[in-house]
């Protein structure tokens, strides 16, 4: 992670995977992100099929399929899925889990999803990646459909994690993704508050775009 001389250089493949053999997740809460688990509690979003970009360890994936989505977990490093297949397999969760670079989602992934829920991996991967992140995600996400997540505002320069701030976010997300709510959260754990960004955005429809 972030030791002040990778300035955004970023990780490769091989650095995360390096994290799981090392045991060393230190991003990992060890449970759903507790602002994501009460924006469930105050709207009520219906299940649907769902993905998990970078799930990790997969406490996001976890929470989802409890509540009754139907969950696509997603990510390359061999320990995550790893840690992630182990989930499914004990708490018998609906969905699938790909080990795969998100970036090269298969095609008939097309418009699939009604949920992307994401949680410390867009700042996860280097910034010149961001613009992909939004053309995969417009790509994967059925119109109307929603990017629901927190974006980690470290104030840091370098990464992993990259700083995103709430320009940023407006920046990248808005010509596809109408911004329903975008706010700093006072439910982050400990070591992240007031440096969340709780956003709520919905995939433009073709008519929402020819009415701007
Ligand atoms: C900081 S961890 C976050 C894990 C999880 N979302 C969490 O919050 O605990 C970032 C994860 O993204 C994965 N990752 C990074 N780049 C990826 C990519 N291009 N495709 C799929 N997974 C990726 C890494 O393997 C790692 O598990």
């Amino acid at each position: 992670m972030n030791n002040g001389d990778n300035v955004q250089v970023g990780y490769s493949r091989e650095d995360w995977e390096r994290h799981y053999d090392e045991d060393d997740l230190r991003w990992d809460l060890n449970e759903a992100a507790p602002p994501l688990v009460h924006l469930w509690k105050e709207k009520n979003f219906s299940p649907c099929k769902a993905i998990v970009p970078g799930c990790g360890a997969g406490h996001e994936v976890l929470f989802l399929a409890k509540k009754g989505f139907n969950v696509t977990a997603v990510d390359y490093s061999h320990g995550a899925i790893k840690l992630i297949k182990s989930t499914f397999k004990k708490n018998n969760c609906l969905g699938e889990v790909l080990h795969q670079d998100f970036f090269e989602l298969d095609y008939k992934y097309n418009e699939s999803f009604g949920l992307m829920l994401e949680h410390t991996f867009f700042c996860a991967i280097n910034p010149n990646m961001r613009q992909e992140y939004v053309k995969t995600a417009k790509r994967i996400l059925k119109p109307g459909g929603y990017l629901i997540g927190l974006f980690y505002e470290t104030n840091e320069d370098g990464g992993p994690p990259f700083n995103t701030k709430k320009e940023d976010i407006e920046k990248y997300f808005s010509s596809s993704f109408k911004i329903e709510s975008l706010s700093k959260t006072l439910y982050s754990a400990e070591q992240r508050l007031e440096k969340e960004w709780l956003v709520v955005l919905k995939k433009r429809t073709q008519e929402s775009i020819n009415e701007n």
